[in-house]
Formats: C-alpha cells, sequence, structure tokens
C-alpha cells in the first residue's frame, strides 16, 4: 500500500513526517530534526521533561506519534528564545534560581508559556477559586497548573516564583495600557 507521508511545521519550518508511524512527536523531534532542546525523562508520560507546543498547546511528545500531526505548528524551546535574545520567562527563571541541573527547564518554559496562555483564554484549573473573576493566579493554583512538569531538584518554589514574576510583569504593563 502507499502512504503519503505529508509534513508538519516546527519552529516555523516545514519538516517531512518520518514514515515510521510508529515513531513518537519527541524521538521524531530530537534524533531527526537535532531539536535536542527537548527532553526525554521518563518516555512514559510521567515527568513533562519533553513538554512541547503543538498549535500552541502544550503536550507530552513522548505520548504522541509524529504522524499524528500532519499540517499542525509544533514549537519547541529552540523556537521560544535564544541565548542571546532571551524571552521574559527565560530572563525569570534565571533571575529567581528556576533551576538547578536544567534538565527539566526546557519543558518548565514551554509549559509556563503554554499556561499564560491558557489563563488569557480563560482555562480554569482545579483550583481556580471563581471562573467568574479573573484575578492574578495565586502560587498554589500556578502550581497546580504546572504539576505535569516534574523537577527532581526540587526548585519548585524558584520556577512558581518566576512564572509569577512575568504574569505580574504582563498584567502591569497591559494595566498601564488601558
Ligand atoms: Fe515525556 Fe517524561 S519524557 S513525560
Amino acid at each position: 500500500m502507499i502512504s503519503s507521508i505529508g509534513d508538519a511545521v516546527v519552529n516555523g519550518f516545514a519538516h517531512r513526517l518520518p514514515s515510521d508511524p510508529r515513531r513518537t512527536l519527541l524521538d521524531w523531534l530530537r534524533e531527526d530534526l537535532g531539536l535536542t532542546g527537548t527532553k526525554k525523562g521518563c518516555d512514559h508520560g510521567q515527568c513533562g521533561a519533553c513538554t512541547v507546543l503543538v498549535e500552541g498547546r502544550r503536550i507530552n511528545s513522548c505520548l504522541s506519534l509524529a504522524q499524528l500531526h500532519e499540517g499542525e505548528s509544533i514549537e519547541t524551546i529552540e523556537a521560544v528564545g535564544a541565548s542571546d535574545d532571551l524571552s521574559p520567562l527565560q530572563r525569570a527563571f534565571v533571575a529567581h534560581d528556576g533551576f538547578q541541573c536544567g534538565y527539566c527547564t526546557p519543558g518548565q518554559i514551554c509549559s509556563a508559556k503554554a499556561l499564560m496562555q491558557e489563563l488569557a483564554d480563560g482555562w480554569a484549573s482545579a483550583v481556580t477559586p471563581d471562573i467568574a473573576q479573573k484575578p492574578l493566579p495565586t502560587r498554589e493554583e500556578l502550581a497546580e497548573r504546572m504539576s505535569g512538569n516534574l523537577c527532581r531538584c526540587g526548585a519548585y518554589a524558584n520556577i512558581i516564583a518566576a512564572i509569577e514574576d512575568v504574569i505580574g510583569q504582563q498584567s502591569a504593563t497591559q494595566e498601564a495600557s488601558t
């Protein structure tokens, strides 16, 4: 049987998807495209180190087959910022010591980026006190929203502080412009 394999757009560039239907999105990104910023931790959907954005939403790339993403837009940590042009989240992780070994950090930052979009879109979390109100999320809520990303070094408090900082900065900027 002849099957045509389409493309996915990764960090703005079209790439032909792998011919092996068993290839995970994570292995395709890391081993075929060389985008090793996305990490393989557990390879079982438990740690979040492999988090990438698909159509702007965060997923565990180790749990998804690459061929399922034909025609979709995928963003990895390589597109979030560069060493000489860090994103606000990356700068905040540095400022707040949001890592020690750094292995989980790409996944943490991709997850935090998606979290901020989820907040903007009004998505509730399990601990959102009132979905009709839109106050800045508490630390408890941020921790719940980041609970899919594990950090074996235990930098959780600093990770939450970094995300809280960026959300606060964005909120202040929005208030100043209204
Ligand atoms: Fe995908 Fe751990 S490597 S969740």
